[in-house]
C-alpha cells in the first residue's frame, strides 16, 4: 500500500497546526436529554473528576456492558488518570460491581477505596497484573485505556487474557493511536493494527496452516470486533466449526400430501 496519502495528511495537519486530537473536540457538554441512554446520561452528568471519553463510545459501553449491570461483576480498567471513569463504571454497574483501575502514576492512589480500587503498577508489569487480578477474585471486564503503546497493550493482553473468565470480555480504547509514531503505531512492529491482522489470523486458523501465533488468544478468542478507534476481544471456548447444507439443490417443496380421506381408506 502506498505510504503516500499519510505522509500527506500528516503534512496537511501539521501546516495547518492544529493538533489531531483537537479536531475533535467539542467546544461544550451536550444537554442531559430524556432521550439519553442512562450511561450517557450517566457521563454527561459529571460534575467531579475528569473523565475522557470519545462520545461514539457510549453506545457501544452499553451494548457489551449492559447484562453486567447490576452484577457482581469484576472490571478492571487500564488507566486511572483523574479516577473520572471509574466512577462512571460505578454509576453504571451498580455497588455490587467489583472495579479496580491500575495505573503507573503515584498519584493515582488518591482515587483509591473513592469507585474501587486503585493499585499503582505497569500494564506491562506482568507479575503485578497477575497479582491485581487475583486480589479481585478474577475478571470478567478488561478495559485497556492504559498507555496506549503497542507494546504495553500486547504485553497486557498476554498476561490478562488467559486470566479473564470464560465468558469474558477485553476492550481496548483508542486504538486509532495505532497511526501515530508516538504509540508504536505507523510503521513498528509493534502497531496494534499488525496484532489486529493476527488474531484474525488465528481465529480462523482452521482455514490455512500457519497455526495460532498470539498463544494468549489461542482456542479462545471467539468474536473480535472492531469499532472506530474500540475493539472488543470476547472469550469463549472456541469449537471446530461445522457446516451442514439444508434443504433440496432444486429448492422445490416435496408436494403436500393432502388429508387422507376416511372414506377412501377404508375398503
Ligand atoms: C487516557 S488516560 C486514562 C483515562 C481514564 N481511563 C478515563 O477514561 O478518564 C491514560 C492513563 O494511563 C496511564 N498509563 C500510562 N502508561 C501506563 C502504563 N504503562 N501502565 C499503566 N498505566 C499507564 C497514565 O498515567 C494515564 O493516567
Amino acid at each position: 500500500m502506498s505510504r503516500l496519502p499519510l505522509i500527506l495528511s500528516d503534512l496537511k495537519r501539521r501546516l495547518s497546526g492544529v493538533s489531531r486530537l483537537r479536531q475533535y473536540m467539542l467546544d461544550s457538554p451536550l444537554p442531559v436529554t430524556p432521550q439519553m441512554s442512562d450511561l450517557e446520561r450517566i457521563f454527561w452528568s459529571t460534575d467531579g473528576n475528569v473523565v475522557h471519553k470519545w462520545l461514539h463510545y457510549l453506545p457501544l459501553y452499553e451494548r457489551y456492558l449492559a447484562r453486567y449491570r447490576g452484577t457482581k461483576v469484576r472490571m478492571l480498567e487500564i488507566g486511572v488518570y483523574k479516577g473520572g471513569s471509574l466512577h462512571l463504571w460505578r454509576e453504571y454497574l451498580g455497588p455490587q460491581a467489583v472495579i479496580y483501575g491500575i495505573d503507573i502514576n503515584p498519584d493515582c492512589a488518591a482515587f483509591d477505596g473513592i469507585d474501587g480500587q486503585v493499585r499503582i503498577g505497569s500494564q506491562a508489569d506482568a507479575a503485578f497484573l497477575a497479582g491485581v487480578i487475583r486480589e479481585m477474585g478474577g475478571v470478567d471486564v478488561v478495559l485497556d485505556d492504559g498507555s496506549h503503546m503497542g507494546r504495553h497493550i500486547r504485553a497486557s493482553l498476554d498476561t490478562l487474557f488467559p486470566l479473564l473468565a470464560d465468558d469474558g470480555l477485553y476492550l481496548i480504547e483508542d486504538v486509532h493511536t495505532a497511526y501515530s509514531r508516538r504509540y508504536d503505531g505507523r510503521f513498528s512492529r509493534h502497531n496494534f493494527m499488525r496484532l489486529l491482522g493476527r488474531l484474525t489470523d488465528d481465529m480462523h486458523h482452521w482455514y490455512h496452516s500457519a497455526g495460532q501465533r498470539i498463544a494468549a488468544t489461542a482456542d479462545h478468542l471467539i468474536g473480535l470486533h472492531i469499532h472506530d478507534s474500540l475493539v472488543v476481544l470476547e472469550k469463549g471456548r472456541k469449537e471446530k466449526p461445522a457446516h451442514i447444507q439444508v434443504g433440496r439443490e432444486d429448492g422445490r417443496k416435496p408436494a403436500a400430501a393432502g388429508p387422507r380421506k376416511e372414506a377412501e381408506a377404508q375398503p
